[in-house]
This record gives structure tokens, C-alpha cells and sequence, in this order.
């Protein structure tokens, strides 16, 4: 299956899309991450040290040049070698970077996103396998089209009326791409948060709570990995799975 998860800035996409990741990872599922937040932090949060992290894609011109052309885009660019050539094993699962627009030296990531659009497009992914897509913030990578190629959105916010908003933006745009599997996870909210009433918002799959042991880890690493909290976590990603499969 493949998955994308969005939101607005800072409210635990990143994190979400370590944890689910990891969880399917250690169920013996085949696991790819793709990074596509021009933060590039999933590499960090699954506890990688700066150096361990793959090349970003996007600093690979000449085969973004090979496969997608420039100016007009070939539409059917080989892309079936690319997941195994661009992505790096970490631990039990994959990861592939997308990376910052700034690298390429230009202000557009056209060519990049074209050939990642292309890839959710055109691979095959077969039972047991995962390609969950960590998005920049907000709803631009939704437009670009990215998300027309998923078979399902995890819906990341916090509680407050702005993350919501921008989550049921997100929701409606991708419905009306065809995209209906989608679920709202409620992170660092309490259990007793009443959500408002505002239009178009996935429905409430799950709430997660500020964990301590993350919150007082901050200082010294960056991993999200391997919390005090990991079974509660693992209950949550079993249900988001459990909700998008259904
Ligand atoms: N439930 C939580 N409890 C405590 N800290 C959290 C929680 N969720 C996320 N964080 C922390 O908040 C920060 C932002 O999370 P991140 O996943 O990077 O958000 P995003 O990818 O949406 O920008 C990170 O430092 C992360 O470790
Ligand atoms: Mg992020």
C-alpha cells in the first residue's frame, strides 16, 4: 500500500511516518519511507547520525535529466530500478530522500517531484510492501499531484484551530483527487479534546498525547525511535493501518 501523510508544519508528520514505519518494519512488511519535506528530518528521526543519510534525489540531476527530460516531462519514465538504486537500508526498512529545493541550485523542484509523482504512479506494490510518503508541510505537494498516485492520507494535526483547518483543507483537496482512504490523527492533544465542528476533516482515528519520554529526550537526539511509549504506539498504528484498509 502506499501511503502519504500530510499536515501542517510541526504538528508530528515526520514522527507519525517514523513510528508507522517502523512498527510495519518490525511486523516483517516491506518498508520504504520516502522523505519529501524539503526538512529532510526523517533521516534524524529514525535516529540517523547526518552522514548516514541518503543522497537526496534531487541532487541527482543527471538521472533526473536521464528519466524525466527537462522541459517537457516524459510520462512514463522508467522507475521500477529507482527504489532499490536511491534508497538507503536503515535498520529493517528503507529510506529514499527526496531533498531541498535549494540544492538544485534553481528554485524548482519540478523535475524531482515529477520523477517521485512517477514512481508513486507506476510502482507495483505488492502485499506486505510500503511506500509511505513523509509531505512538506501544507497543501502545495498535494497540488503538484503527488498524493493523485496513493492509495491512502494520514491526515496529521494538533489541536489547534489553525493545524485543523489546514487539515481539512488537505482532506477536501485530496478527495476531490479520488482519494477517500484517509484518516485525522489527533497528535500531542488529551484524551478529553472535543474536536470542533469544522468542515471536511477525515474522520478521528486516533489521539496521541505529548509523550514524556520524547519531550525530554529532545535535547540529546533527535530519534523518535524506541520510546518508553513503543506499544502505545504500536496500537496506534495498528488502527490507523486497520482504518485505511478497510
Ligand atoms: N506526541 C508528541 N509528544 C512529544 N513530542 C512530539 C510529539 N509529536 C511530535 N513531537 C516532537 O515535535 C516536533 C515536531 O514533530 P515532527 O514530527 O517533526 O513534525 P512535522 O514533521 O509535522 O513538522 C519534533 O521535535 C517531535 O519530536
Ligand atoms: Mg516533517
Amino acid at each position: 500500500m502506499k501511503l502519504a501523510v500530510a499536515g501542517k508544519g510541526g504538528v508530528g508528520k515526520t514522527s507519525l511516518t517514523a513510528w508507522l514505519g517502523d512498527y510495519l518494519a518490525r511486523k516483517g512488511e516491506e518498508v520504504m519511507l520516502l522523505d519529501a519535506d524539503t526538512a529532510l528530518s526523517l533521516g534524524q528521526a529514525l535516529g540517523l547520525e547526518e552522514h548516514d543519510i541518503p543522497t537526496p534525489l534531487i541532487q541527482n540531476k543527471g538521472l533526473i535529466k536521464e528519466r524525466v527530460g527537462e522541459g517537457f516531462f516524459q510520462i512514463n519514465p522508467k522507475v521500477d530500478d529507482l527504489p532499490d538504486r536511491l534508497s538507503k537500508q536503515v535498520g529493517n526498512l528503507r529510506l529514499m530522500v527526496m531533498g531541498t529545493i535549494s540544492d538544485a541550485g534553481s528554485g524548482c523542484a519540478c523535475s524531482p517531484n515529477a520523477l517521485v509523482k512517477a514512481m508513486l504512479a507506476h510502482l507495483i506494490v505488492k502485499n506486505q510492501q510500503w511506500i509511505i510518503v513523509d509531505l512538506e508541510a501544507g497543501v502545495e505537494h498535494l497540488g503538484r499531484g503527488t498524493v493523485e498516485y496513493v492509495d491512502g492520507l494520514i491526515v496529521v494535526s494538533e489541536p489547534s484551530i489553525r493545524a485543523l483547518q489546514t487539515a481539512a483543507r488537505i482532506s477536501v483537496l485530496a478527495r476531490q483527487m479520488g482519494l477517500d482512504r484517509q484518516v485525522l490523527i489527533l497528535n500531542r492533544a488529551s484524551s478529553d479534546f472535543v474536536l470542533p465542528d469544522i468542515k471536511g476533516l477525515p474522520p478521528l482515528t486516533a489521539v496521541i498525547p505529548v509523550l514524556p519520554s520524547l519531550a525530554s529526550r529532545q535535547l540529546e537526539s533527535s530519534s523518535v525511535l524506541d520510546l518508553a511509549e513503543k506499544d502505545y504506539l504500536d496500537d496506534i498504528a495498528a488502527r490507523i493501518i486497520t482504518s485505511l484498509m478497510k
